[in-house]
């Protein structure tokens, strides 16, 4: 059983300055809730109900919205308005919050090695908030649920994956597989931004990951690899080395929430889709 959800949220959020100033780009909104609440919502339906976050300073706002606001409930208490807190209380009720600070940012990898006390010696769920996963019909199953069956069989460490255009692959972790049908694949290259001419496939990783502990041992021991960050790339080439990575081409629509357009982009689609159709 995967219980717990590492959310690495520590990061600058640089493409979105001046708003990220003093506001974790998690907390920006997509219509009428924050990136970070999609996320939360995600892990809570697929079961992971104890959701840590990897902090950093000014990353306050997201401790407060997992929490209760007494002045703000009292004050719409029995109005209409109470209606907008339903689906944060529901998360608030139903999910056990916790934080850890990394107190420097030496990349995704060392932000989830980090985590390592709150998480243990288990496998668990990564979400990086700002790829924003949504369900494009009713009824289908969010990314982390679909990954967490597929652990469920393979029991090694998953990472979501999507094709992107060829000249976009300089931005992502981009994977060599072998294929086993149904949009999976047996890992057996990785690479962290690519040149466009080296890239193995197009075969692009998203913020979601389903972790074997055994990666904190690999991230121990992984020197900062591109732009001296700890790469978590490197650490999953080690396991699909020693033994086994599977990369799944997700059902669902995913966007780049950490980039203007992308953002631009989810918020047009989830106040045609989401919102207006309430
Ligand atoms: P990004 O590089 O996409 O996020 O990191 P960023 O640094 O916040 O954004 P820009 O590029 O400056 O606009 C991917 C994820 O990893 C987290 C970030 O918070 C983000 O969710 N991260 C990255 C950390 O938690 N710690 C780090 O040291 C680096």
């Amino acid at each position: 059983m995967i219980r717990k959800c590492l959310f690495p949220v520590a990061g600058y959020g640089t493409r979105f300055l001046p708003a990220t100033k003093s506001m974790p780009k998690e907390m920006l909104p997509i219509v009428n809730k924050p990136l970070v609440q999609y996320g939360v919502e995600e892990a809570a339906e697929a079961g992971l109900n104890n959701v840590t976050f990897v902090t950093g300073r000014g990353k306050r706002a997201i401790a407060d919205h997992f929490d209760t606001s007494y002045e703000l409930e009292h004050q719409i208490a029995g109005t209409s308005k109470e209606e907008y807190l339903v689906d944060i209380r529901h998360l608030i009720d139903n999910v056990n919050f916790s934080y850890i600070r990394q107190n420097q940012m030496l990349g995704l990898g060392h932000a989830i090695l980090t985590g390592e006390p709150l998480i243990g010696d288990e496998a668990f769920g990564v979400v990086l908030a700002d790829d924003l996963c949504i369900q494009e019909n009713e009824g289908q199953e969010g990314v982390l649920e679909q990954m967490v069956k597929l652990y469920n069989q393979f029991r090694c460490s998953i990472v979501a994956i999507e094709e992107v255009p060829v000249d976009e692959v300089n931005k992502y972790g981009v994977i060599a597989g072998e294929s086993m049908g149904d949009g999976l694949y047996r890992v057996t290259d990785m690479v962290e931004k690519p040149a466009v001419d080296e890239a193995p496939s197009n075969l692009a990783i998203i913020g979601r990951y389903i972790l074997t502990p055994d990666i904190f041992e690999k991230l121990r021991t992984t020197p900062p690899g591109r732009n001296g960050e700890v790469q978590i790339t490197d650490a999953l080439m080690q396991q699909a080395k020693e033994g086994c990575v599977m990369a799944y081409k997700f059902k669902g629509r995913r966007f780049d929430c950490g980039s203007v357009d992308g953002f631009v982009e989810a918020t047009n689609y989830c106040y045609e889709n989401i919102y207006k159709k309430g």
